[in-house]
């Protein structure tokens, strides 16, 4: 990375912006070659390949929730960013599947919260999967407006709901956090030395071919010592991680699908972001025969289970051309509680929303997050 970026940074400018628009840039597109890709396997003074405790997860536990035994993961530190930790895919063959059908049929269902909900009233958001299904582009069609609720889909929120406005948590604003997802998390952070991790607040993004996310630092939540999960599926996309200013030089590295990454330590306060989004269309193929290589060993209390046809069908066109990411936070250490908040007179979630107020918010929500070029 240090090669390219030292030609366009100047000292003393924003340095993150500049890597992030240089790998935004269309036209002439960016050299890649600088771009870490973990499931090359290439050690460099970079990458460090870290070896995880097979013993923090049994097998069996690693299996109830799509995971191959510790003991199999390609798991990676990068030098530099204490912290960090990337795991190259460590789902077994097939469960990827289920993952991404919970992401597009199951979590964007009520009491979830999403862009959608913005500027629609929740019997109109109501069953997005059902309504979509029928009218979903075809792959084979090129660019076109999207023309039903799933592609309109931006962002999901679960357990404590992030406010976008106030870039903030509540005690009065959440709903259960889906269980098997939890499961996974924890199986996940207690392999990366986090025992005790308890996921209470997840943000889902739904990349389109030409969306990305922009330059921030996940700080909202009140306990930093406990890790941030981030997972990736479908299309890969090209991820920077700088450090805690923004003069600092972003790395930047691929997210294939299945790939984890852990921030905790130092970097879990690191600026980071989604420039591109890259079409790897073979990757995503490599699912469709996970689907027939089903790992057969499921044991009785999986959480993960077989995908339909009908429904891999819809996923596979989903993922044909678009991104899902799932972070996952705890929000409150142990014994911690949300500041007390006295109701503010004229506070938006404590006053009826009038038409303006919709529509601010509707413009704003649609394009806070994810940026459609
Ligand atoms: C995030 O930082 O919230 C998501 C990053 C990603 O999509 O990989």
């Amino acid at each position: 990375m240090a090669k390219m970026a030292a030609s366009v940074v100047e000292t003393g400018e924003d340095a993150f912006r500049k890597i992030f628009k240089l790998y935004k840039r269309r036209n002439p597109p960016p050299d890649f070659s600088d771009v870490i890709d973990f499931s090359e396997c290439v050690t460099t003074d970079k990458v460090v390949p870290v070896k995880l405790d097979p013993a923090a997860v049994s097998d069996g536990d690693a299996a109830k929730v799509g995971l191959r035994p510790v003991k199999d993961w390609k798991a990676f530190n990068l030098q530099g960013y204490p912290g960090f930790i990337f795991i190259t895919n460590p789902f077994l063959r097939g469960s990827q599947l289920f993952w991404v059908r919970q992401c597009l049929k199951t979590y964007p269902q009520k009491p979830n919260v999403c862009n959608l909900d913005m500027h629609m009233s929740p019997i109109d958001t109501q069953d997005i999967w059902d309504k979509s299904v029928p009218n979903l582009s075809s792959p084979s069609v090129g660019k076109t407006e999207p023309r039903t609720l799933l592609e309109r889909l931006r962002w999901v929120t679960l357990g404590y709901h992030y406010n976008w406005n106030s870039k903030t948590y509540s005690a009065s604003h959440s709903t259960p956090f889906p269980t098997e997802l939890h499961l996974l998390s924890y199986q996940i952070a207690t392999a990366c030395g986090f025992p005790g991790f308890i996921a209470e607040a997840g943000i889902l993004n739904y990349y389109k071919s030409d969306s990305s996310l922009g330059i921030h630092v996940d700080e909202s939540e009140l306990d930093h010592s406990r890790p941030l999960l981030s997972f990736s599926f479908g299309q890969s996309a090209i991820f920077l991680l700088g450090g805690t200013h923004r003069q600092d030089t972003p790395t930047a590295m691929y997210m294939h699908s299945g790939d984890l990454m852990v921030m905790s330590g130092q970097s879990r306060l690191f600026y980071h972001a989604v420039p591109r989004i890259v079409p790897t269309h073979q990757k995503v193929e490599a699912l469709e025969s996970d689907r027939c290589g089903w790992h057969s060993g499921w044991q009785g209390g999986a959480v993960v289970e077989r995908v339909s046809e009908e429904d891999w069908a819809v996923c596979a066109r989903y993922i044909h051309s678009s991104r899902i990411n799932m972070t996952v936070r705890q929000v409150l250490g142990q014994g911690q509680n949300f500041p007390e908040t006295p109701p503010r007179p004229g506070h938006p979630e404590e006053r009826q929303e009038d038409d303006e107020d919709r529509m601010k918010r509707r413009r704003k929500s649609d394009s806070f997050n994810i940026n459609n070029t």
